[in-house]
């Protein structure tokens, strides 16, 4: 069944029980069913029957842990995001899926306020694994991971909208982020025309985006999609450079979710490695003209450009 389906399909009451798992989920890897009744404001049958119902579709998992005891699956996260962002006013059709990879499902569609945009909705990455296992994060549902991965990329798109070639950050609900569709492709799709004009663009891109305090931490041919221009995209490893912070993003603090407020670590988790990042990224993609179209340029001229000030 494809999401269209899965979201008609959910009731009114089932609604009330998945907003009732997204605001606890937060506080209990599992939460509650008597939780759930009061926060859902319905009887315990009622709350039971839609527990119930929803696992049955996939879009919560019950499970007895010493209580009985509900979370949100991937599926359910991304129908509560999608539900979201439509009662927010800011999608009215969801269109097809335009790509599907470990980290994310991505699907164009329709806003009446904004055009044919792009909605990528964030799974939960190897990244985030790896970090969860260095850091403690007490016991949190994977879905928890997935919303502060999306709220990661939406804030590194709003620092960089109007810095760097980026898509334009059109919203943040749960674990998706909607923003503008750039009618390209991934690099490594084409064959480029003029390879070294496309190579210098993207290293003036890691030059501006440093400006504004960001590392890509994942840039590569496939994280670069060419229309007229290039755009940068796929932001949720980004890691900060603390001497580089700007302004800006210190009012972009005040967007972030309020439940998310220990999100702030997983940039701290990296930021130390800000510069092997750096250095990595540019590896990347020199590694990739080199291999696809013969260009050689020397790695640390290269560092040495984006690092001057
Ligand atoms: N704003 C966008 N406009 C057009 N296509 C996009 C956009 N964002 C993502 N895509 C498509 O979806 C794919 C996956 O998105 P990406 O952000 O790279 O996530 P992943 O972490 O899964 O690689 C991209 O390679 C690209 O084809
Ligand atoms: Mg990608």
């Amino acid at each position: 069944m494809d999401l269209h389906e899965q979201y008609r399909k959910i009731r009114k009451i089932e609604w009330k029980v998945i907003n009732a798992i997204f605001s606890e989920m937060w506080n209990y890897k599992y939460v509650p069913s008597d939780l759930i009744s009061k926060k859902a404001r319905l009887n315990e049958e009622e709350t039971l029957k839609a527990l119930k119902s929803l696992g049955g579709m996939g879009i919560v998992e019950n499970k007895v842990v010493s209580y009985l005891g509900s979370s949100l699956t991937f599926k359910g996260i991304t129908l509560f995001s999608l539900k979201r962002l439509v009662d927010r006013g800011k999608l009215d059709m969801l269109g097809s899926k335009m790509g599907e990879g470990k980290e994310s499902v991505v699907y164009n569609c329709y806003s009446e306020k904004f055009g044919e945009c792009a909605l990528k909705f964030h799974k939960l990455g190897a990244t985030f694994r790896k970090i969860r296992e260095k850091r403690d994060y007490g016991d949190l549902h994977l879905s928890v991971l997935t919303v502060r991965s999306a709220g990661k990329e939406y804030r590194a798109l709003r620092r960089l909208f109007g810095i760097a070639k980026v898509p334009e950050p059109l919203g943040w609900e749960g674990n998706a982020v909607l923003m503008e569709l750039v009618d390209g492709k991934e690099i490594y799709k084409l064959r480029l025309e003029d390879p070294e004009e496309v190579l210098d663009s993207i290293i003036e891109e890691v030059r501006k985006m440093l400006l504004a305090g960001v590392v890509h931490g994942d840039l590569s041919q496939y994280n670069v999609l060419l229309s007229d221009d290039i755009y940068i995209i796929d932001f949720p490893q980004w890691v900060e450079v603390p001497e580089r912070v700007s302004e800006k993003d210190e009012e972009g603090k005040s967007i972030e979710n309020s439940e998310i407020d220990s999100y702030q670590a997983i940039l701290e988790a990296n930021s130390e490695n800000w510069r092997q990042l750096l250095e990595r990224d540019i590896e990347n993609i020199l590694k990739y003209f080199k291999k696809a179209y013969g260009i050689e340029k020397d790695i640390n001229s290269v560092i040495n450009y984006v690092l001057a000030e």
